[in-house]
């Protein structure tokens, strides 16, 4: 748990690809964070991730409406973006805590914007933009749920991690 795992997914097809072999690790109750830049490519991930799951109408990015609600095979899967929060507060005003619970998984866009009012995660995501116009992917679980959903997606196939390291104190 917590070291850090990268990949280099040098096109959309490879973000999609890692997007969809998440799909393996998906139990209720986890919680997953997506940061990075603008366009950085998590909505991307996510879309392949809830089509992976069976979902087969359209995942549209939750940027203005906040979240995005899927219900596939009984699990609700809610897909949040608060990039457009002024303060983490909005996060607790929209009463959105509920969604966190042990029968639903949460993926979060911008999850920085509702710091201090986000339960914690199980696993976080970080998407970078690379040099060559690419991104890179790194990845830590912060817990055994988390690690576990990790370990299915490497399980998965195609989604071979470049480097493990250890997570900086
Ligand atoms: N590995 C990749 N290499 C190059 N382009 C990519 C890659 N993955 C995704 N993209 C492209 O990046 C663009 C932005 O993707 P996306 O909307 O998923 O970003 P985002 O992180 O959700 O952005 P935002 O912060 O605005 O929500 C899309 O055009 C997508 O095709
Ligand atoms: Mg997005």
């Amino acid at each position: 748990m917590n070291d850090v795992t990268r990949w280099s997914l040098p096109d959309e097809v490879a973000t999609r690809a890692w997007g969809a072999a998440l799909a393996r690790g998906m139990q209720p109750g986890l919680k997953i964070f997506l940061a990075g830049d603008l366009g950085a490519g998590k909505t991307s991930l996510s879309r392949a991730l809830i089509q992976a799951l069976g979902h087969a109408g359209p995942v549209k990015s939750p940027t203005y409406a906040l979240v995005e609600v899927y219900v596939i095979s009984s699990l609700y899967l809610y897909h949040f973006d608060f990039y457009r929060f002024e303060s983490p507060e909005e996060f607790v005003d929209a009463g959105f805590g509920e969604h966190f619970n042990e029968t639903s998984v949460c993926l979060v866009e911008w999850p920085e914007r509702a710091e201090g009012c986000l339960p914690p995660p199980d696993l976080r995501l970080y998407l970078h933009h690379a040099a060559d116009g690419g991104r890179e992917l790194e990845a830590v679980a912060d817990t055994e749920r988390g690690q576990a959903c990790l370990n299915a997606t490497i399980s998965a196939g195609g989604v071979a991690a470049c480097c493990v390291a250890p997570a900086p104190r």
